[in-house]
């Protein structure tokens, strides 16, 4: 299968901000740890700070799935909404943390109801299990 991992803003930070809740591994580790589990599979890895890139990549995704850490702009942002909701292909939502043990603003995603499904709370294991779901 071909596999668009997209992060979003803030995931370049990643082992270097809020360890205890990001944990001390960088986006690079994960991705490598990523495209590891996945070596029969296809890989792909995009991450911008810019939401407009965000959605570029949405629409030129060429993958059979995606799955998409949208970081802060889950909470506020339509534009990325709308281009998941644009493209035919499924895309997975997915968090580090356990958003809804957190603060309130971050119990609400204006992403999960266009959709495929959610899978979050199990740090660099979330992007692992999303992307599993498509080969079950
Ligand atoms: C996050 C959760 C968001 O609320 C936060 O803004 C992030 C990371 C996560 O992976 O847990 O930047 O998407």
């Amino acid at each position: 299968m071909k596999f668009l991992f997209i992060n979003g803003v803030n995931l370049n930070m990643t082992g270097r901000r809020e360890k205890g809740v990001y944990g001390s591994q960088s986006l690079d580790d994960i991705n490598a740890e990523i495209a590891a589990h996945f070596k029969d599979d296809e890989c792909q890895f995009f991450q911008s700070n810019i939401e407009g890139e965000i959605c570029t990549a949405l629409h030129n995704a060429d993958a059979d799935a995606i799955i998409l850490n949208a970081g802060a702009f889950t909470h506020y942002s339509y534009a990325i909404r709308d281009a998941i909701a644009a493209i035919d292909i499924p895309v997975v939502e997915v968090h580090l943390s356990n958003v809804h043990a957190r603060e309130e603003f971050r119990h609400k995603s204006v992403l999960s109801e266009v959709c495929k499904g959610v899978v979050l709370g199990f740090g660099k294991n979330s992007y692992i299990l999303a992307a599993e779901s498509f080969k079950l």
